[in-house]
């Protein structure tokens, strides 16, 4: 898979089977955000791997396609068996460092793709709750939480109508998800 077609190929998974993604895998995945572009190059960002039984940790303070709640929402049986929470080490870089985290985000995605598994990028409403439950140093502010699995669900992107952005699943539980046009994002 070149870097093209992971791009295109890349969905939003929110259901995942229950075979464990290896702990290698996860650290590769680290491994490319790692080398990736960030401003000054001052590389503030940490990551926690968060597997087996700590995935219970993390899940309460997620909320899942909120567009479609509850319908989108794992069941106990179809949640991430990993994530990857961004972090920003607050000693290196005390703010603005957001848009590294979402550069880390999509690199660890498209990563993960040829890897043949699925991530929902997850925004974390209670940092200072997750940061206490996962024992994250002083320093360190959780930024954003990176499901992982391998899928369950599939998702389609079609062409968006008069700006309805929200996606929706079809009765066989496929994702479809509206994508505004190349020409009307083109200023
Ligand atoms: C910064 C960011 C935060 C997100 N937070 C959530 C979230 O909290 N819960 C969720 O279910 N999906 C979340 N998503 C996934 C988006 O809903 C998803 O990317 C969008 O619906 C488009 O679908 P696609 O990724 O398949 O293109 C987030 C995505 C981004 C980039």
């Amino acid at each position: 898979m070149n870097v093209i077609e992971a791009i295109y190929a890349r969905r939003t998974v929110r259901k995942f089977t229950q075979e464990p993604v290896p702990t290698h895998v996860l650290r590769e995945l680290v491994d490319c955000a790692r080398v990736g572009p960030c401003s000054a190059n001052m590389q503030p960002l940490k990551y926690k791997l968060v597997e087996k039984a700590d995935v219970d940790t993390v899940f309460p303070y997620l909320r899942w396609a909120v567009a479609i709640a509850p319908e989108g929402d794992p069941a106990p049986e179809e949640r991430p068996t990993a994530y990857i929470i961004i972090a920003a080490d607050t000693l290196i870089r005390p703010q603005n460092y957001e848009i590294d985290v979402g550069i880390a985000a999509q690199t660890m995605a498209l990563a993960a793709q040829e890897k043949g598994l699925g991530v929902c990028l997850m925004a974390l409403h209670d940092k200072p709750g997750l940061k206490s439950a996962l024992a994250l140093p002083e320093q360190i502010t959780p930024a954003l939480a990176v499901a992982l699995g391998y899928p369950a669900q599939k998702s389609e992107i079609y062409p968006m109508e008069a700006g309805q952005y929200r996606y929706h699943l079809t009765p066989d539980g496929t994702l479809h998800v509206p994508k505004r046009s190349l020409d009307e994002i083109l200023l």
